[in-house]
């Protein structure tokens, strides 16, 4: 390995285990170091679903029972996320794959630091799903495909995003002038019209509670 003046590596240990040139001296701690100190696994629970299908009060509840039991989570949303590091971005094809993009750098860092991270975005195709797991890293990727379906999504309306898009004002609005693709083999499928909210969070926990205790079994 290649040494500076004081006779420091200058190539850094990733987490993933590759070598990479690095501008600084400096050796990363270990992800298990930090998962140590927080004594909590990192994982990503990935959120897909259309518009209004209730993936950020899913997640939100999630968050709000795992702090309750002592586990540290970070909502990442529309909320947080379109409007700040990715405000410049919109709807069409090459913006929400750089939404997911990004999303799925930041969330890996969330991730590797020990954090339960939960994504709520409408990640649209696999493509965009596939690019974040890739990302990501398959072993740390939990998909879960928020299914309510579009009638109950344009029911709500909460934005009041489905009329303009019926209207033609808004375009490439997923589920009526841009596709969705339902994911072919998710950890979990809710739709949050058949059942209350508490069911659904109960839900997510449990796979949340299920890779930990697997991962400490090992
Ligand atoms: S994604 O397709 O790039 O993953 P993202 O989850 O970040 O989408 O943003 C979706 C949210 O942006 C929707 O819940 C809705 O409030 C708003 N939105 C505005 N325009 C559109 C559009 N054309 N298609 C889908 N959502 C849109």
């Amino acid at each position: 390995m290649e040494k500076n003046e004081s006779g420091k590596n200058l190539s850094l240990q990733q987490s993933g285990g590759e070598q990479r040139e690095n501008l600084y001296p400096v050796t990363t701690l270990p992800r298990e170091a930090r998962e140590k100190l927080l004594n909590q696994r990192g994982m990503m629970i990935w959120f897909t679903g259309l518009s209004g299908s209730g993936k950020s009060t899913v997640a939100l509840g999630v968050e709000r029972e795992l702090h309750h039991r002592g586990l540290l989570c970070r909502v990442l949303d529309g909320d947080n996320i379109r409007t700040g590091i990715n405000a410049g971005l919109g709807f069409s094809v090459e913006d929400r794959r750089e939404n997911i993009r990004r999303i799925a750098e930041v969330g890996k860092l969330f991730v590797d630091t020990g954090i339960i991270t939960l994504a709520a975005f409408v990640s649209p195709t696999n493509e965009y799903r596939q690019l974040a797991r890739d990302i990501i890293g398959a072993d740390d990727f939990f998909e879960v495909y928020i299914s309510t379906p579009l009638e109950e999504c344009e029911r709500r309306d909460v934005k009041g995003l489905y009329a303009r898009a019926r209207r033609g004002e808004v375009k490439d609005f997923t589920g009526i002038s841009a596709p969705f693709e339902v994911p072919s083999a998710p950890a979990l499928t809710i739709d949050t019209s058949h059942q209350p909210l508490d069911a659904s969070v109960q839900q997510i926990v449990e796979l949340i509670m299920g890779v930990k205790t697997h991962d400490q079994s090992q």
